[in-house]
């Protein structure tokens, strides 16, 4: 049974193997860590469109908002539900939703926001079928409580359960929301409640815009100018700013001051503080700018030093690229603080154009926080700033580039943790989710991207739609439409031997000599080894060296060697007698390992397999396994299996089921005709695992 089955296996990843082609090491992860049951997640029957999550270390509890319902989960093990809390739009509001042409499932209440109030309220607001309606919610004594004091919910939650947006409750309950804040979906505001400071309808402020993220800053804090603490918002709009015929999607930074009251007359009830950037997170290939799509603030005590992650994805569908970029919030602030403005002017009258704007900028400098009701003294600066929002220079990422370029499956959404590594330095560590149902961990070392793992959180390759990092549980929440998933940050068990350990380069794990195992740097022994820039592992005990296989060489037999790399970093050198094998008539090269083509008594020998990885400045080579070919006259088939170090080196001489099937292959093979599935755009793109002895590895690209 277990050669038949190995045998069609095999079989059938020769088709896998025969299509790989080298990769650029960047955009690779690692490891790829496939999906198994093990991971906590929820989900219930009958329900749909899981959404918005708040972490409550506090209580205990992750609250996951879904479609006409909310349920409070265990921190600790979310397949826990500690209680629930229904939701549901009433006939009425169903009938009269319907009535105005909306598809039934979408006049349902989708619970899109979730906000902390204090100890044991939370805000929650939900699309109503169409009706955005807001409400307090308790949770005491183990029970979630609807506190039925229905809001209004325009302006803070959209009507539209699929449109984007963004808000923030800020510690004294006043609620940030971007959002459309009418029923067709196309009048965006940013707007603070409850008093209504609202943007101006005009598409200078936001033109078509998607809402992404805001954040609070407290810049008031220990600030020597007496600086207001403002609020940040992430977007994508279409630009106004380019002559260009067909639209160009720009990604922004726009800021508002907390203490703003709105003019008196100009500007009354409106953002008297509101500017905005591009935001440049450019790859020099693509041709179209990236678009934001997430954003995570890492904090630090000081906020000038804290940090903006945002994901970006290229345009442009022939080549599927997702960036990183960082940016320093004292970046953005010197922007608007200091750089000059954007400003239309007209073109012999027949269209206008938009320039840098070179004259007299008034003062107070316009998008400076005013802090009071602003007087006459400020008619100047509130005039320029009615017609000038755009700053002309585009706000750089801290390293000047992107800290992550992915190609392949798109990056979606992002979270940071920030993690002391046995060397006492801090690390930053990004979590990032993906279309096709992944969370992948980078790490930057000094500008060498290094994408540690990337984790399956689900079998079906949905988008990851929400991500959460509780840091002290050390885990990682994420939401997609098939329902929640919670992951750990690390899991350093995986690695079983010092060599995998050190090589992971994972800050979080080390290898502890005391007991033998890769742990977190947390717990480990004063005897532990971590090396993350140069991944040394010299300092290893030594591996048993790999046994040499027997096998019984019949000529006239194709012969396959198997032989898995430890890493998708590595490549597959084989050397036979110390030469270097070449691929040729006779050698043929495939992920799973080497086939040598109508064997004949002179390719009796030992062949060895090196498995070579590079980091930054250190070349890592090890043996992963070794087979001596000898003469004899005893049957064709031998199945050999051995386990060495946790890996499963395996040699399976051909069996004559297997063997027509291989002539059809090699000779499509010859010809150039072989069809591969799944082979990404870009011919650099797909990935091919190297295990073809466990069944659940499958072909799958980053
Ligand atoms: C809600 O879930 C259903 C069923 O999975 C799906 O077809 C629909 O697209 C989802 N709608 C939203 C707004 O996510
Ligand atoms: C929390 O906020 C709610 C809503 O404003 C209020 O009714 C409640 O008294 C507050 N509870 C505490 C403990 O402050």
């Amino acid at each position: 049974m277990y050669l038949l089955s190995a045998l069609s296996l095999l079989c059938g990843l020769m088709l896998h193997g025969s299509c790989s082609a080298p990769n650029p090491l960047s955009s690779i992860r690692r490891q790829t860590v496939h999906y198994h049951n093990e991971l906590k997640s929820f989900r219930e029957d009958g329900i749909f469109n899981y959404s918005t999550m708040v972490v409550r270390e506090d209580l205990g509890v992750l609250l996951l908002g879904a479609r006409e319902v909310i349920y409070a989960l265990d921190l600790n093990d979310i397949s826990v539900k500690k209680t629930v809390v229904y939701w549901r739009v009433t006939e009425e509001k169903e009938k009269e939703c319907i009535g105005k042409g909306v598809y039934e499932a979408e006049c349902r209440n989708y619970i899109r926001t979730l906000h902390k109030l204090n100890e044991t309220t939370m805000y929650v607001c939900g699309t109503n079928a169409f009706s955005p309606t807001c409400d307090y919610m308790t949770f005491v004594d183990g029970q979630l409580r609807l506190k039925e004091e229905r809001e209004d919910g325009k302006g803070k939650c959209p009507f539209d359960p699929f449109q984007r947006y963004s808000s923030l409750m800020v510690a004294d309950r006043i609620l940030y929301s971007a959002t459309y804040k009418n029923f067709l979906g196309n009048d965006p505001v940013l707007q603070r409640n409850p008093d209504k400071l609202h943007s101006e309808q005009s598409s200078k402020w936001f033109n078509d815009p998607t809402f992404v993220h805001m954040e609070f800053v407290g810049e008031s804090f220990e600030s020597q100018d007496g600086a207001d603490d403002k609020i940040y918002l992430f977007f994508s709009e279409n630009a106004m700013e380019y002559d260009f015929y067909s639209k160009v999607v720009m990604s922004r930074v726009a800021r508002v001051c907390k203490g703003d009251t709105g003019g008196r007359l100009i500007l009354q009830k409106k953002w008297t503080s509101f500017l905005k950037a591009s935001l440049d997170c450019s790859l020099s290939e693509a041709s179209l700018p990236p678009i934001v799509q997430d954003v995570f603030l890492l904090k630090n005590d000081d906020w000038r030093k804290s940090i903006f992650y945002t994901v970006f994805t290229a345009p442009s569908s022939l080549f599927q690229t997702s960036l990183v970029c960082a940016f320093n919030v004292s970046a953005i602030r010197d922007i608007f603080n200091e750089a000059k403005f954007k400003t239309e002017v007209s073109v012999e009258n027949i269209y206008t154009k938009w320039v840098t704007h070179a004259g007299e900028v008034p003062v107070p400098r316009p998008g400076a926080c005013i802090n009071k009701t602003p007087d006459s003294s400020h008619d100047q600066t509130l005039q320029f700033l009615q017609k000038h929002q755009l700053m002309d220079e585009a706000v750089q990422p801290m390293t000047g580039g992107p800290l992550l370029i992915v190609k392949g499956p798109l990056l979606t959404r992002i979270v940071v943790d920030s993690i002391m590594a046995l060397d006492g330095k801090n690390y930053t560590v990004m979590f990032v989710g993906t279309e096709n149902g992944y969370v992948n961990k980078a790490v930057n070392y000094g500008g060498e991207m290094l994408i540690v793992e990337g984790i399956q959180l689900y079998e079906e390759p949905v988008p990851i739609s929400t991500l959460r990092l509780s840091e002290s549980k050390g885990q990682i929440y994420a939401v997609s439409e098939f329902g929640a998933v919670q992951m750990p940050v690390s899991n350093c068990s995986r690695h079983a031997t010092c060599v995998d350990c050190v090589l992971a380069r994972d800050p979080y794990c080390a290898w502890d000599l005391a007991t033998k195992q890769c742990s977190s740097v947390t717990g480990v022994s004063n005897t532990a080894l971590q090396s993350l820039k140069e991944g040394d592992s010299t300092q290893c005990p030594q591996l048993d060296p790999v046994m040499a296989v027997n096998l019984v060489l019949v000529p006239g037999n194709n012969i396959q060697l198997l032989c898995q790399a430890h890493s998708n970093l590595a490549q597959v050198h084989w050397r036979r007698s110390g030469q270097i094998l070449r691929p040729n008539d006779k050698y043929h090269f495939a992920d799973w390992g080497l086939l040598i083509v109508g064997a004949s008594t002179s390719d009796a020998g030992l062949y060895i397999c090196d498995s070579v990885e590079q980091t930054a400045d250190r070349i890592h080579n090890r043996t992963v396994g070794s087979y001596q070919l000898q003469l004899s006259p005893a049957d064709s088939t031998t199945v050999t299996s051995v386990d060495q170090d946790g890996f499963k080196v395996a040699v399976i001489l051909l069996s004559l089921t297997c063997f027509s099937m291989m002539a059809v292959i090699i000779w499509t093979w010859s010809k150039g005709h072989l069809q591969c599935f799944k082979v990404a755009p870009s011919t650099s793109q797909s990935q091919v695992e190297r295990n073809p002895l466990e069944s659940r590895h499958v072909q799958n690209r980053i």
